[in-house]
């Protein structure tokens, strides 16, 4: 016994020593009421302080694990030694046997444990984060230290369901400069724009089973949906947005519960829908009673062309469109802030669903963020990251139109592009040919939403270095010809 202690770097010593007897009395290697070695004596088996033993015996008397006898020593409490030395059987269960459907589709959707892993070394063009270089640390640890300092307190306690008031009203303003009448709608904080989704799907009826979205789309987006069980319709996209000669014709059809929509650097196509689309669109959702849900994740990654309107906008004091805001591409998708700006009466049973599943996003990280959006960070950091990507998107789209044979290729903004080669092509066959040497993409088909897309794929661009945008692409583009046996 006392051989196999080992300290580690960064943990008090004394609690290392507390919690190591700790163990040696739940295991009933130390059996309750038997005596402890002196704290002399452990202290030099342990080759630790004897303050450090002190202070961890009382330790284990505070927790319970030891008691005290004036004049002789420490023992070993009897209740802690016989609760854990009780024999019993183990008792297992299969709780694969037990899980959900919903579990068991989640599972099944779940492509972060199906995708091909990036070993060191491969060029991988898979993630549409931003790139963490570009983070100002020193922004953030001022605006976490300003707001520790202000109500630091008040921050670690319990929040509102709804979100952390500065915050909220400092987004209501964000949205007005976007050109969105707040009259009759307010806003609910959010853990990103995914739990935004999922809690705007749990409150909608099911009145008709079915949503409307681009065809492709984003992938956690039809994977909610399909765990919400509506149904998902998917509309052909355009070089300038959905094809609403297809989308009026759905609507024709059947009637339906909503719209998902992602008119802003769609995922995965990059396409932004025009403006005159924007307002035909709302015309023909009006037309049908259709509500919109929309993805406005990317907005602020333009790179060039003039300001579009988000659709909530373009609804003016309507109440038809519900925004799901994010600042996961636009700045950290670590603090998993984003929000919900709809009709102040959904927001109001939002707030309740959130309060049932959460009970709220963490006050401190939207606290920080707050302070952080407060003293101009947002602009400044905006400023360096579109100049960052809009140059490292300038270089992708230029090896991909000198090396890519592709049918189509688009992309306006944000942190991807998006290749179509012609029909027939496979590029899962691509994908696993260029792995082989070292690069990987996402194979565009688990963005479809009726299993077309095989002969598509998704570049995101925001973490690769200029020198492996150039030799991925390359090598993308000659194995694809290889492929089509040029
Ligand atoms: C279309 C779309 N919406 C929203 C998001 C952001 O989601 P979240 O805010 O939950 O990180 C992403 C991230 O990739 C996305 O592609």
């Amino acid at each position: 016994m006392f051989k196999d202690f080992k300290l580690i770097a960064g943990r008090p010593v004394y609690i290392q020593v507390k919690d190591y007897m700790r163990h040696l009395i739940i295991k009933s290697a130390l059996q309750g009421g038997q005596k402890l070695p002196s704290t002399r004596e452990l202290s030099s088996l342990l080759k630790v302080s004897r303050n450090s033993v002190i202070s961890a015996y009382e330790g284990l008397e505070d927790d319970g694990f030891a008691y005290t006898v004036q004049g002789q020593g420490s023992y070993v409490s009897p209740g802690a030694a016989a609760r854990s030395s009780e024999e019993t059987t183990p008792w297992t269960i299969n709780w694969t046997e037990r899980l959900s459907g919903q579990a068991l589709l989640a599972e099944e959707l779940d492509i972060m444990k199906r995708g091909i892993r990036a070993e060191k070394g491969t060029i991988s063009f898979t993630s549409i984060a931003p790139d963490e270089r570009l983070f100002e640390l020193d922004q953030v640890r001022r605006a976490f230290m300003e707001r520790m300092a202000v109500e630091g307190n008040v921050l670690l306690n319990y929040g509102y369901a709804k979100g952390y008031k500065p915050l909220i009203d400092y987004l209501k303003q964000y949205m007005e400069h976007k050109g969105v009448d707040l009259h009759g709608k307010d806003l609910l904080i959010t853990n990103g724009f995914t739990e935004g989704f999922d809690l705007v799907l749990s409150a909608l009826g099911k009145r008709h089973g079915a949503v409307l979205c681009e065809n492709p789309t984003h992938h956690t987006a039809i994977k909610n949906l399909k765990l919400h069980g509506f149904g998902i319709h998917g509309i052909t996209m355009e070089r300038d947005g959905i094809h609403l000669g297809e989308l009026e014709q759905a609507l024709m059809e059947r009637e339906y519960d909503c719209a998902y929509l992602v008119p802003s650097y769609h995922n995965p196509t990059g396409i932004v829908m025009s403006p005159e689309k924007r307002h035909s669109l709302m015309k023909l959702m009006q037309h049908y009673g259709v509500p919109v849900i929309e993805d406005g994740f990317n907005e602020e990654l333009r790179y060039s062309g003039a300001h579009v309107a988000p659709l909530i906008a373009a609804g003016g004091s309507g109440n038809s469109v519900v925004y799901l805001g994010s600042f996961s591409k636009v700045l950290f998708p670590g603090l998993r802030v984003g929000w919900v700006l709809a009709d102040q009466e959904l927001i109001y049973y939002l707030e309740s669903v959130k309060r049932a599943r959460t009970i709220h996003t963490s006050t401190l990280d939207q606290s920080v963020l707050y302070q952080y959006l407060l003293g101009g960070n947002l602009e400044k950091y905006l400023k360096k990251a579109r100049l960052e990507y809009k140059r490292k998107y300038e270089l992708t789209l230029a090896c991909c139109k000198e090396h890519i044979p592709y049918a189509a290729l688009s992309g306006d903004g944000g942190l991807h592009l998006f290749v179509t080669f012609a029909e027939g092509f496979n590029t899962r066959e691509l994908l696993a040919a260029c792995h082989a040497q070292g690069v990987i993409f996402t194979a565009g088909e688990l963005f479809f939403t009726d299993g077309a897309g095989q002969n598509t794929l998704r570049l995101g661009f925001s973490r690769v270095a200029d020198e492996d945008i150039v030799k991925g692409i390359a090598i993308i583009g000659k194995t694809a010809r290889t492929l089509m046996g040029e």
